[in-house]
């Protein structure tokens, strides 16, 4: 077992438990960090029926009155729609300020449930029990959380920290293996922006954590959420240190967005990113061909995509203007120096940067 602890010096402090076999405890964990009675378990259907109950037995072995509000899978799930229907089902059950939120699922089910526990009533607590890789190691830890709009992703949300993350490992082995590799990128971003010693222990061992080696997911995990929580606690609301949490996303975010979200799973195209960061940083020699190198062989190692299929550079270039992160129309890009540190750059050349990614995607 592991416990890591983000700590903004205050109330909202919060543990991040990570144990094979956490979901039989969840009720136990919680009753220490929430006096609610009453908990609104949020899942999708096949989650629940595959975990859920393990999970409602023990908020009631707890002594949690417990309400089952399930929606369908899908990013379609993350709206404001759904959103208002949780809520109507919250009102029509009575649900008061005393109740708390818990989010059985994967970033989907977490941002939602966060969403929803920021807004009803003016917030209520908020646990996470996030059952993919990614949402174990980014989407459940540092309080974003967020519904999507008709133009674009995330544009309505909040900062709500929850109380506590609780992250099971055994329930990955339901889980599907391109989700897994999809999660394994956001843990290898961790380590490259932060930590060389966890990335060197990744290239000796990311495949252990495929084969879903338990004593090395537990550990992996713990170590990438020890690394978001570090920097969430410096910079909550991403004023500036938060955002090297967004390595590889500049370009995997106009991946995704190119091939309108069917191609590519988010971690699979942040690998791509990252490959695309890495030879950028090169090609400016802000960093060494080997440090370029060793990044893109640990995400070839983990079975990621580290070449494009042919994309119109200039197709990717223009919906790279439109993103939401860039700043007074002036693309911000994270780039590595050497691994274990990452540092934001402004005003790089577009033509150095469709040098790159002409390199790396092989425009056709
Ligand atoms: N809040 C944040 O900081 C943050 C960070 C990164 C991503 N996100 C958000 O997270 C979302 C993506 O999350 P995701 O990748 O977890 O996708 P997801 O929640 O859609 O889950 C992927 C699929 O796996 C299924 N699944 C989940 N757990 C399973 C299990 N244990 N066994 C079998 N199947 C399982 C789900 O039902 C779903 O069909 C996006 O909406 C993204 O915007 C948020
Ligand atoms: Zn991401």
């Amino acid at each position: 077992m592991a416990q890591v602890w983000v700590r903004f010096g205050d109330h909202r402090d919060y543990p991040i438990v990570v144990k094979p076999g956490a979901l039989k405890t969840v009720g136990h964990l919680a009753r220490r960090r929430t006096p609610a009675r009453v908990a609104c378990l949020v899942s999708h259907p096949r989650i629940h029926r595959l975990y859920g109950r393990t999970v409602e037995r023990s908020l009631r072995g707890a002594g949690f009155a417990v309400h089952i509000l399930l929606v369908p899978e899908g990013e379609t799930t993350k709206s404001m729609a759904w959103a208002e229907r949780l809520i109507g089902r919250m009102i029509a059950l009575r649900v008061d300020r005393s109740a708390v939120v818990v989010a059985l699922g994967g970033g989907v089910v977490g941002d939602l449930a966060g969403f929803v526990a920021a807004t009803y009533m003016r917030g209520l607590d908020f646990i996470q029990v996030p059952t993919t890789l990614l949402a174990q190691v980014d989407s459940s830890v540092g309080g974003k959380v967020a519904v999507n709009h008709a133009r674009g992703k995330n544009l309505i949300g909040a900062f709500l920290q929850p109380r506590l993350v609780i992250a099971d490992p055994e329930v990955l082995k339901t889980l599907a293996p391109r989700q897994l590799r999809s999660g394994l990128a956001e843990l290898i971003k961790a380590a490259i922006i932060r930590d060389a010693r966890f990335f060197s222990q990744l290239e000796r061992e990311v495949d252990r954590l495929a084969r879903l080696d338990m004593r090395a997911l537990t550990q992996s995990i713990a170590r990438a959420c020890a690394i978001k929580g570090q920097v969430v606690e410096k910079d909550e609301t991403e004023q500036n240190l938060r955002a090297i949490l967004n390595y590889g996303h500049t370009f995997g975010h106009a991946l995704e967005t190119y091939h309108r979200f069917g191609t590519y799973l988010h971690g699979a195209a942040v690998a791509l990113g990252m490959a695309v960061a890495a030879r950028l940083a090169e090609s400016l020699h802000v960093c060494s061909t080997q440090t370029a190198d060793r990044q893109i062989a640990v995400l070839k190692k983990a079975g990621l995509p580290v070449r494009g299929k042919g994309e119109n550079i200039r197709d990717i270039l223009n919906v790279m203007k439109t993103d939401k992160k860039v700043l007074e129309g002036e693309n911000k890009y994270i780039l590595t120096p050497k691994i274990g540190s990452a540092r934001i750059v402004k005003k790089i050349p577009s033509f150095s940067v469709h040098r790159v990614l002409k390199a790396v995607l092989g425009d056709t």
